[in-house]
């Protein structure tokens, strides 16, 4: 029998490519978004089925997870992979925005892990995949809150494996370093404020990004090769470095210590 994934924020970038890659390989996809309705790629069949889920609304969540065991029979893997990035300076940021950016990352991901453990507990197995970052476990200026929302995925997924690992569940985290998605685009928002104290920072960090693209060498597919990986291994790996730069900085970090790290982060942003 096909194995089942259930994937959220399947409408662009990592999410849908994983969708496509999953389908190909013979499983059932349940790929979920905001918007079913407004999708044009993913084309449904007897294997792919389009559902609406807002991971910050939980009904939406409740049905979505309701419709893919109907239609599919079971959930084998759960995708947790909406989010999107806040940079910008710490200062500027609004409450309601700070607030968004952990309902979305944090609190929505927990609560379609939440939603979704009853039934993995029934059927004494499942796998939860949740897309971290390599801004999980390091970290670069101007990206405070979205730093902060990673390394509270890392620690919730880290704590849960203990208490699922003897239920026949499992969690996994993929930490992509930069992906050619929205993510830059569409998925950033920017926090502006105008205090003279942070313009020298603003600006460089500005000027560095501008069309860096090595700043996002991996593409969607190689994130979706990894999550593959991660949905069929036997292994207890739990951390999935994607991406030549994901990979240096991690162990950069880990060879230097956070000092020197910060040093050589500086010192590349001219800081
Ligand atoms: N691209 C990178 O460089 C990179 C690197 C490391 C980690 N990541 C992580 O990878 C994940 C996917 O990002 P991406 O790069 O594929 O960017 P993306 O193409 O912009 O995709 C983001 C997805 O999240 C969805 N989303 C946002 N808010 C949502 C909500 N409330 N409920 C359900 N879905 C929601 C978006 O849906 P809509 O279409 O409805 O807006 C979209 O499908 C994110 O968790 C991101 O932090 C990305």
């Amino acid at each position: 029998m096909a194995k089942t994934i259930l994937i959220t924020g399947a409408s662009s970038g990592i999410g849908k490519e994983t969708a496509f890659y999953f389908a190909k390989k013979g499983w059932n996809v349940a790929a979920t978004m905001r918007k079913p309705q407004n999708e044009k790629e993913l084309k449904e069949t007897d294997h792919l089925k389009l559902f609406e889920l807002d991971v910050l609304n939980t009904g939406s969540i409740q049905k979505a997870i309701e419709a893919t065991i109907t239609a599919f029979g079971k959930i084998d893997v759960l995708l947790n992979n909406a989010g999107y990035g806040m940079a910008g300076v710490m200062e500027y940021a609004s409450k309601e925005s700070i607030q968004h950016q952990f309902d979305v990352n944090v609190f929505g991901l927990f609560e379609v892990t939440k939603q979704i453990l009853p039934h993995f507990r029934q059927q004494k197995s499942g796998r939860i995949i949740n897309i971290s970052s390599m801004g999980g476990r390091v970290s670069f200026p101007l990206f405070t809150y979205y730093h902060a929302t990673k390394y509270a995925v890392e620690g919730f997924s880290e704590s849960l494996n203990y208490e699922l690992n003897p239920l026949g569940i499992d969690v996994k985290l993929i930490e992509p370093g930069g992906v050619q998605t929205d993510f830059a685009g569409r998925s950033m928002n920017f926090v502006e404020g105008n205090l003279t104290d942070y313009n020298q920072i603003q600006n460089k960090l500005h000027n560095a990004l501008q069309g860096d693209e090595a700043a996002f060498p991996s593409k969607p597919t190689d994130v979706a090769k990894v999550i593959f990986e991660a949905a069929t291994t036997s292994s207890k790996k739990m951390r999935y470095l994607v991406g030549k730069d994901a990979k240096m900085m991690v162990r950069m970090k880990k060879i230097l210590g956070t000092n020197n790290f910060q040093r050589l982060v500086k010192r590349h942003y001219k800081l």
